[in-house]
């Protein structure tokens, strides 16, 4: 299931078809998202209520709506205000080197541990626009990635606006105040205020639609898995059920990486050990 933003269907003369809501409930945040799920596949349902109504609550009292299912007619004709209403839900957010310290474990520790192996299949699972992969990317490519280290990294996001965006492989200089500037240049050239990945960083790299809470990824396939600041909006559960599928992708030996703010609950259980902060390895 993917979340788009290519409007409602049109059919023959022009005329446009819609999702049909489901019939209401007595409960306009449940309606709102029973109504979402069909017009472009994001399950709210499955996020923390709390923090996502907040956030849809006070986009929508800035718009003067206060019962959600008043917004289902903009959601259904008016492109830009469902993309804008995207922007508020899935977050976006992301830089290169995002929280420095994990960078500075994955080069020195993991990935030498990993080019010991013979090369890196990576996955960054919810990439919004690619940042994190490309940094990842730039840092393989330091290690020798290219030459005498195999390596590809595969990004996958909810948001096709996102994936658009990564595939283009271009950053802000705000997307890019962490960066060492060192490194930054070593991957990255400058164009118009803009930094774009070099070639060697974009070959490693692909990006793809992916909805975290249906993949299955093939067991035992990677050997580092980034997700990182995206299942801190999961309800529990979806988010343990999410780790333990990330956990059985992974390779023997394989880490994962979590948000600086986050954990995998039960992560013995899942044949995973505590590595570095927020790493973890497969045994
Ligand atoms: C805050 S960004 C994190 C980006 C990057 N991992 C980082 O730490 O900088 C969260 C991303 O998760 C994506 N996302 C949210 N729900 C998702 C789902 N069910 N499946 C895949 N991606 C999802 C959003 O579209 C957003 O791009």
């Amino acid at each position: 299931m993917s979340l788009s933003t290519d409007g409602p269907a049109r059919t023959g003369a022009n005329r446009r078809t819609y999702p049909r809501p489901r019939p209401a409930t007595s409960d306009d945040y449940v309606d709102f998202c029973l109504f979402l799920q069909q017009l472009c596949g994001i399950e709210l349902l499955q996020y923390k209520r709390p923090q996502m109504e907040r956030r849809l609550r006070s986009f929508y009292a800035q718009r003067g709506v206060t019962d959600l299912r008043d917004s289902f007619p903009a959601l259904r004709g008016d492109a830009t205000h469902l993309s804008e209403l995207l922007d508020r839900v899935t977050i976006n957010v992301s830089q290169l080197w995002r929280n420095p310290e994990q960078w500075d474990l994955i080069e020195a520790k993991l990935i030498p541990a990993l080019a010991e192996r013979g090369g890196i299949n990576a996955w960054s699972a919810g990439c919004s626009y690619g940042a994190e992969a490309y940094t990842l990317a730039a840092l393989c490519h330091l290690a020798g990635a290219g030459s005498r280290l195999r390596v590809t990294i595969h990004g996958t996001d909810i948001d096709r606006r996102m994936i658009a965006r990564a595939r283009r492989g271009r950053f802000s200089e705000e997307d890019a105040r962490s960066a060492p500037r060192a490194k930054l240049l070593a991957g990255f050239a400058e164009t118009e205020g803009n930094w774009q990945a070099k070639p060697g960083l974009m070959a490693m790299t692909s990006f793809e639609l992916g909805d975290l809470l249906t993949m299955s990824p093939r067991p035992g396939s990677y050997d580092l898995i980034l997700c990182r600041n995206t299942v801190i909006y999961f309800n529990e559960p979806i988010r343990d059920q999410l780790h333990a599928r990330l956990a059985s992708a992974l390779r023997p030996g394989g880490f994962l990486m979590v948000g600086s703010t986050e954990r995998v609950a039960h992560a013995a259980e899942l044949g995973l050990a505590s590595a570095y902060p927020f790493i973890y390895r497969k045994s």
